[in-house]
């Protein structure tokens, strides 16, 4: 583990790490084939906390796209915040820039396809820009979310 609590991979190698009460996931993989990967794993959120994640996490436009798309508020909450989580996991070890979740956005969603894209709001080091967008993939079960992020070489 890094002074910043990024995960420190043997030469060569790039990865992510997410933690649950009863879950431990890594996902590892070659420098020569990724960037950098982000991966996060959620319980989905109480009822009574999805008003506070979604003042934390959420803007306007994702309450649009949340209300326009088949999906429950919880979920839709739970993998907003999973997929910004994942998201800055891929991006920080690069630019090592912290940021938080107003600078980026969700600018699509398909529950069919389990894909979503994420939109950085401001420029950060290492070339990434405002406005670039990001794909990225999820999964949901009763109990949890899961996000990933990946970074082809
Ligand atoms: C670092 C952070 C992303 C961890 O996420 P989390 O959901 O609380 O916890 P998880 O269990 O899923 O992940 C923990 C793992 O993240 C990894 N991690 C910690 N800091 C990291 C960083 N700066 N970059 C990449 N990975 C990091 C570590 O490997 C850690 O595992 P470890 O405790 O075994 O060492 C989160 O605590 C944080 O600081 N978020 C604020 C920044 C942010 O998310 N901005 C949103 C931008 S849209």
């Amino acid at each position: 583990m890094a002074a910043d609590r990024s995960p420190v991979w043997p030469q060569g190698y790039v990865g992510s790490i997410t933690h649950t009460d009863d879950l431990l996931g890594v996902a590892v993989a070659r420098r020569k084939d990724f960037r950098s990967i982000g991966i996060d794993a959620e319980a989905i959120i109480q009822p009574e906390t999805t008003a506070e994640i979604d003042e934390l996490c959420m803007s306007e436009r994702e309450r649009s796209l949340r209300d326009s798309v088949e999906i429950d508020h919880q979920t839709f909450s739970s993998l907003c915040f999973s997929a910004k989580e994942s998201f800055f996991k891929c991006l920080y070890p690069l630019t090592g820039v912290w940021f938080d979740f107003q600078d980026a956005e969700i600018a699509s969603f398909d529950p069919d396809l389990q894909l979503l894209q994420m939109r950085l709001l401001r420029d950060l080091a290492s070339g990434f820009r405002q406005g670039q967008v990001f794909g990225g993939a999820f999964r949901c079960t009763e109990r949890r979310v899961y996000t990933a992020f990946a970074l082809p070489a």
